[in-house]
């Protein structure tokens, strides 16, 4: 992170130091270059009326030459250079070489911008690298052309001239950004490191308001991985215990068999109870079995419209022979009532209601399953006239393996797991279940889609 931050400040200010340097130098070289050309207009107007070059014009007399004068010979002293040409092109005086060696000046550019519009201008890069030549021509009065020339600093010159400068404000801001970098870096870091070192801890008011969503995030993945790992603790540790009670059980009577020390209608007895005890295991690991395929997730279901009552009225058929059996009478009511849901879920849902109704019910009870509409959602509700659910354990028979009497339970078969598998198919059709009970009296189980 802090390499990544002085890496980004480091690269922001080498563009922002090196645009600026640009920038400023195209901004100076224009305002130069401009002051640079009317100073050497103004020269050359100047120039031209004092009448020096008209005047040796005219004392020639053929046009084509002029007779020296003191003046002239003063402006050989002079800088910048001027040179006099005639209007054919041919150099007539020159204050920085010899005119004889000069060739025919028709075809530069501000020599003939002068003859065609009166005055011409131009800048040539000179034979020496970082240096420009201004040109300044006018047009005078006798047809010649008087033409003023200054060097000045090439646009490359001045850059490179400005190089040392940039490689010492970069530096510096290189050294600036490194120590604001660490800076930056140690203060984002300073409440996500004191958060990570106390996660269990109260959350303080963060440095940083926008980092709050983020801590909360980590803090409610961090209750959640700690919860499910004590609920999956409580899972093995619960599993364990009901494995281990029917499984020694078997074992016992396993061994009173082999050791010869019961017989005649005690081994049938033992072997029954053995069948008993391997019947609770197999049910209790199929129970597991389930409630693992009910946790993933990505397991596909097959959502499609389904009516409860006629569900409803099919587990009832199912579990009728069930409820005979314990002289219970087993109705089914209601209007039909439509909801988007994976069948063989929903009808493991309803059975296992109805088994609960018929397991914690009193001989010769009655169950009364309804579907229909309430408050415009689809419910369906199983009601027993059984032994009922005191108030303080209705909140946690959904709870995995809780049973309100252990030995009633178990004497029936029950492995506590029913109801937490209800509740997690409740919960994938986004239905609530509600508890309605009286001790003795009975309970009726209702779930609202
Ligand atoms: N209709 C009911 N009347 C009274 N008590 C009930 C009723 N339904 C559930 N209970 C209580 O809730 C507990 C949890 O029920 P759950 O169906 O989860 O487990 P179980 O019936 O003991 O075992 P199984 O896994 O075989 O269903 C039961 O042990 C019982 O004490
Ligand atoms: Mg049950």
């Amino acid at each position: 992170m802090k390499q990544k931050i002085n890496r980004g400040l480091t690269l922001i200010t080498l563009i922002a130091v090196l645009s600026a340097t640009i920038g400023i130098t195209l901004v100076y070289y224009s305002l130069f270059q401009t002051r640079v050309k009317q100073d050497l207009a103004l020269y050359t107007r100047l120039l031209a009326d004092t009448g020096v070059f008209q005047s040796a014009h005219a004392g020639a007399g053929d046009g084509s030459s002029y007779t020296e004068n003191t003046a002239l010979e003063e402006l050989k002293r002079d800088n910048p250079r001027i040179t006099w040409i005639s209007s054919d092109g041919t150099v007539l005086y020159d204050n920085g070489a010899d005119v004889s060696g000069l060739p025919n000046h028709l075809d530069r550019p501000e020599i003939r911008d002068a003859i065609l519009h009166g005055s011409g201008e131009s800048v040539r890069r000179s034979d020496t690298f970082n240096l420009n030549t201004f040109y300044c021509a006018l047009l005078l009065e006798d047809g010649t052309i008087l033409r003023t020339s200054t060097e000045a600093s090439s646009i490359t010159s001045v850059f490179v001239r400005a190089l040392p400068v940039i490689a010492g404000i970069s530096a510096v801001f290189l050294v600036v950004c490194v120590l604001l970098g660490n800076l930056l870096t140690t203060q984002l870091l300073k409440p996500l490191n004191v958060m990570a070192e106390n996660l269990d801890g109260p959350i303080e008011s963060l440095v940083y308001p926008e980092l709050q969503p983020f801590a909360d995030k980590i803090r409610a993945q961090h209750e959640n991985i700690l919860e499910s790992a004590s609920l999956r603790q409580d899972f093995t540790a619960n599993v364990s215990h009901e494995l281990k009670t029917p499984l020694t059980a078997i074992s016992g009577y396993a061994e009173l068999i082999e050791t010869g020390l019961a017989g005649g209608d005690q081994v049938t007895h033992m072997a029954e109870q053995i069948r008993h005890n391997a019947d609770r295991l197999l049910s209790l690991i199929n129970d597991i079995i389930r409630l693992s395929e009910l946790d993933h997730q990505e397991i596909p279901r097959k959502f499609r419209n389904i009516d409860l009552h006629s569900l409803a009225e099919e587990c009832c058929g199912n579990l009728s022979v069930s409820a005979e059996k314990r002289h219970l009478t087993l109705s089914c009511e209601g209007s039909s009532a439509i909801v988007t849901a994976d069948r063989d879920l929903l009808k493991e849902l309803i059975e296992n209601l109805i088994q609960n109704a018929i397991q914690y019910n009193r001989e010769n009870g009655t169950i009364l399953v309804r579907t229909g509409q309430k408050h415009g959602r689809p419910f369906l509700s199983v009601q027993d006239s059984g032994i009922g659910i005191p108030k303080e354990d209705q909140e946690r028979i959904f709870e995995r393996f809780y049973r309100v009497d252990k030995s009633r339970s178990r004497e029936t078969g029950g492995t506590g797991l029913g109801l937490a598998i209800v509740k997690h198919i409740a919960e994938i059709h986004e239905a609530k279940i509600s508890v309605d009970s009286d001790l003795g009296k009975g309970t009726c189980i209702t779930v609202q889609f």
